[in-house]
């Protein structure tokens, strides 16, 4: 992936293929419960509590009445709770403080026939206790409009639970597009379902500025409105097939004859949001991006620059100046108050993607670098990033920074967030520097990142702790967290779409010490009533056994399930947008001459999941080479430099080729931009429809005999693409390009064939 550019690029809908079957012993305690993060420890008891308009909750005097108070909110406000004195023997959920509970966020859950007893030592283990009861509870509790039951009951068990890891995030950005108050609100409640405990709120950057700042009334005033630009016009253009990506009308004005977005939120507001979340114990983490990503503030403030200039520089917009008192005047000034508004102990200050050309043009600059003895610019970054920290410090709270920030040298007292992939040391020398640090990296938690039917396993099985760190060191690796940057996320749909469900993969990750990830599927399918009640716009699991460019021989047949129950699929065969009116797929289609067939699943609410665009070409089965003195591996041509196309190759000069055995990235390419081409025969042991699943970061094309079998071009996120070729056992010619921009080095190729599992192409097959 190559940086923001990436972020940019990669736009293109990720789809297909075969979702892994779910194999779970039917018995298997985990999957009757439909828990996501599934508890530490829990075992099944005898008998039912039942919930009804008698059971009462108590707590004990001066404890956890908030937390009873939300327990009671999810029933409808329909229960009782009592503060003090003694609990009655029967149809009572007890709170109950344990102070031999040692873990923050820990706490124990037993429900039997006659009562259930919450114990925990925190108001936040109390309150993620009673996210718990939540998911035991029927998923129609969500759906206020409906009345409750008149009983609920609830399964005996025995629960004992915490988290592995003490930080677990999400990240809004509400700068690129705008987010309402009830928006926040909504996205809270689900970090709360899913036992999440931070919630990164990116509230500045170039695009807009969206807290008011009493002292610098602009910011606002100005800084939070824009007139389109060209990320609203990539959305304009998508939303004429996905309406998903039509600009949030709530968010648009008119003022003095000119069409803007945009939006802020109040301290007033802003404070509300912040005793909601603190309410459900969790930290919101305000980010205000400098030096760089502050063109919205300059616009107002152009005091804030060395020269006065405020402008994109060749890949990011011109930083605020670290050599004037009046920049870091302003900068305090406005942490003042956001301090004031949010008493989070950790403050974000990015620390990003800064340009710093005009600093090291800047005489001021020269002058103030001899002075302090700061030897270059990224050490005058530090000495910005440095003397912030002290100053968060000096109001008790510390500072979080990008990876970048630790470019020039930083205190190992400040929090390091990672995200720079292509910086794979970085996260390693923050933990040996004795920084905290915080993993975020672009794959696979840039959830602004189009899914695909991997993006969840990616999510789910994402290790937080990077190579290189001793057991101590790993310590410094205090959790994770998943970003949603929103410059193509135009709306509360979109967003929606692209976090959930991956978000519970990243919850159940950072959670639970045992981790199943068959288990979690079934659990996962549990959960999508409860997020339907919710409001959610989840992306639908996608459907097993599709291909993008499918061949075959006489005919084949598209078979499909429904992704959910209360489902329906609809198709066209004209080239058109499928509708909610498009003819319904109800049975298997049979497809006996060339066709393009395109489709998507719809929700009850008529809201689409993703469209599949399924090309069928007729095809003869192709005829092997009959060359007989083939040698292992495959060639690979290694030409360093910016490829956006795997088809520039053709008329470059390779710098080197080498022979290899496996259809990887070597580990002798080292460049950071790149291209590969991979030629020579695959030995194929059958006759038969081979489907090619090829995933790059960035992109990359695969024939085989002569077809172009997948073509995923161009850089991009990682995404998977499918494609079928009907071959002749024996030696098929192969040819794989593949184009790196900097950062991704992912390249898998996987096949099936005859709808055979999924497996990686083996050695024995490459031949040259
Ligand atoms: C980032 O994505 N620029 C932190």
């Amino acid at each position: 992936m190559k940086n923001i550019l990436s972020r940019k690029i990669a736009l293109v809908a990720a789809m297909f293929a075969l979702a892994g079957a779910v194999k779970v012993a039917a018995q298997d305690v985990s999957t009757r419960f439909p828990l996501v993060p599934y508890p530490q420890k829990l075992t099944t008891s005898t008998g039912l509590f039942v919930i009804n308009a008698q059971t009462v909750i108590t707590t004990p005097a001066g404890r956890y009445r908030q937390e009873a108070d939300l327990l009671n909110e999810l029933l409808h406000n329909k229960l009782t709770v009592k503060t003090g004195g003694a609990a009655s023997a029967k149809n009572v959920i007890q709170f109950i403080e344990d102070a031999t509970i040692t873990a923050d966020e820990g706490y124990r859950l037993q429900i039997t026939p006659q009562k259930i007893v919450v114990k925990a030592k925190t108001g936040a283990g109390m309150f993620r206790a009673v996210e718990t009861i939540r998911q035991l509870l029927p998923a129609d509790i969500e759906n206020k409009q409906q009345t409750l039951p008149s009983q609920l009951s609830l399964q005996a068990l025995n629960i004992e639970d915490a988290p592995v890891y003490a930080w677990r995030g999400m990240h809004l950005d509400v700068s690129r597009h705008f987010f309402s108050i009830a928006y926040l609100k909504k996205f809270i409640d689900l970090l709360a379902l899913y036992k999440f405990n931070k919630f990164h709120l990116h509230l500045t950057d170039d695009q807009g500025w969206r807290i008011e700042i009493k002292k610098y009334p602009k910011l606002t005033e100005e800084g939070a409105w824009r007139t389109f630009n060209n990320q609203d016009s990539v959305c304009m253009k998508k939303s004429v097939d996905n309406p998903d990506f039509v600009i949030d009308t709530k968010h648009i004005i008119h003022k003095n004859g000119k069409t803007l977005y945009g939006g802020f939120y109040t301290q007033a507001q802003m404070k509300d949001v912040v005793a909601y979340a603190t309410a459900r114990h969790i930290d919101i983490i305000p980010e205000i991006d400098m030096p760089g990503h502050m063109m919205a503030a300059i616009n107002s403030y152009p005091f804030l620059t060395c020269n006065g200039e405020n402008s994109w520089g060749k890949l990011f917009t011109k930083p605020i100046c670290p050599c004037n008192e009046t920049t870091f005047e302003f900068a305090q000034n406005v942490f003042d108050e956001i301090m004031a508004i949010f008493p989070s102990k950790y403050i974000h200050i990015g620390g990003d993607e800064v340009d710093r050309t005009d600093w090291g043009k800047s005489e001021v600059c020269k002058a103030f670098m001899q002075k302090e003895g700061i030897k270059d610019l990224a050490g005058l970054q530090s000495y910005f990033i440095n003397r912030m920290e002290k100053y968060f410090n000096s109001k008790g709270r510390k500072l979080i920074g990008w990876d970048e920030v630790l470019e020039g040298g930083i205190s190992p007292t400040a929090l390091v967030m990672y995200w720079r992939v292509w910086v794979p040391k970085a996260p390693v020398e923050a933990a040996k520097n004795g920084n905290q640090v915080i993993m975020s990296p672009g794959n696979p938690l840039y959830f602004d990142t189009p899914p695909d039917r991997n993006s969840v396993d990616n999510v789910y099985h994402f290790n937080p702790i990077p190579k290189g760190l001793t057991d101590k060191e790993a310590k410094g690796i205090i959790g994770a967290q998943a970003n949603l940057w929103t410059e193509y996320i135009p709306s509360e749909n979109r967003a929606d779409y692209m976090y959930m469900p991956r978000m519970t993969a990243l919850a159940e990750n950072l959670w639970s010490r045992d981790h199943n990830y068959d288990s979690y599927q079934v659990r996962l399918n549990s959960q999508y009533e409860r997020l339907g009640n919710l409001n959610v716009n989840y992306r639908l699991p996608d459907f097993d056994g599709l291909v993008e460019q499918s061949v075959f021989i006489d005919k084949t047949v598209l078979d499909l399930k429904k992704p959910l129950p209360n489902t329906t699929i609809h198709y066209t065969t004209d080239g058109s947008v499928p509708t909610i009116k498009s003819p319904e797929l109800t049975a298997p289609l049979t497809i006996s001459k060339t066709s393009y067939i395109r489709l998507a699943a719809f929700k009850a609410n008529g809201i689409a999941g993703d469209l599949y665009n399924l090309h069928y070409t007729q095809q003869a089965l192709a005829e092997p080479t009959a060359k007989a003195d083939v040698k292992n591996g495959l060639l690979c041509s290694y030409y360093p430099g910016e490829y956006k196309s795997s088809t520039l190759m053709a008329s470059a000069q390779p710098k080197e080729s080498f022979v290899v055995d496996s259809l990887n990235v070597p580990k002798a390419v080292t460049a950071p931009s790149f291209g590969l081409r991979y030629q020579g025969y695959f030995n194929v042991p059958q006759d038969g429809i081979y489907s090619f699943y090829l995933t790059c970061d960035d992109g990359g094309i695969l024939k085989v005999a002569g077809h172009t079998t997948v073509d995923n071009d161009g850089w991009h996120a990682p995404i998977e693409k499918s494609g079928q070729v009907a071959l002749k056992k024996g030696l098929q010619p192969v040819e794989l390009s593949f184009v790196e921009g900097g950062g991704g080095y992912t390249l898998k190729l996987k096949y099936s064939v005859n709808g055979s599992p999924l497996q990686t192409v083996p050695a024995n097959w490459l031949k040259h």
